[in-house]
């Protein structure tokens, strides 16, 4: 059976799945955007956890547990910051999902949801953003069927839009 990817718009933060995706800085010590409401939401103790990992290099993820969050883990995956799309980013962005699931898998998690990664303050362009997205999530979950459920929350009915738009055309393939 299929995994099942769908588009939800809304607080990542409120999604009763397995892992979140957290869209961080090469610190991994918290920010604004989608970081700080998942760190406000889970807590102290995220920080704390975060402090021991060391950093994560762009395109690289590494997990922690969910804290506070309904959600058992957070995966926290550096973007690239867009450069006009000459230095990599698509492939650096791909990496993002393609490690996120792999961590999910490793961790068990049947159900993870990814915010925007990177088109926010690092500027990356919504719809070439979405579009890897979907095509990265929809070749690693191949490889990686215990993850059952992939969720793009979406923090506005535009990138709903976008991604509705792809869903159905990645459906009908
Ligand atoms: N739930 C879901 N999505 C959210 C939420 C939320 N609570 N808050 C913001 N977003 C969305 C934004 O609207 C955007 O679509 O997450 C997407 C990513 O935007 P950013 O959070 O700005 O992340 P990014 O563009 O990857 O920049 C990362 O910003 O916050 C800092 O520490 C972070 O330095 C890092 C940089």
């Amino acid at each position: 059976m299929s995994s099942i990817l769908r588009a939800v718009v809304g607080d990542i933060t409120t999604l009763h799945v397995d892992a979140i995706v957290n869209a961080a800085n090469r610190s991994l010590l918290g920010g604004g955007g989608v970081d700080g409401a998942i760190h406000r939401a889970a807590g102290p103790g995220l920080l704390e956890e975060c402090r021991k990992l060391g950093g994560c290099e762009t395109g690289d993820a590494k997990w922690t547990r969910g804290h506070r969050l309904p959600a058992k883990f957070v995966i926290h995956t550096v973007g690239p910051v867009w450069r006009g799309g000459t230095q990599g980013e698509a492939d650096l962005l791909a990496s993002c999902y393609r490690c996120c699931v792999e961590i999910a898998s490793e961790l068990g998690a049947r159900s993870i949801a990814f915010p925007c990664i990177s088109t926010g303050a690092y500027g990356y362009p919504r719809e070439e953003a979405a579009s890897i997205a979907v095509s990265t999530v929809c070749d690693t979950i191949l490889r990686y069927p215990a993850v059952r459920e992939v969720i793009f929350c979406c923090f506005s009915e535009k990138d709903l839009e976008i991604y509705q738009t792809l869903l159905n055309a990645d459906s009908e393939r």
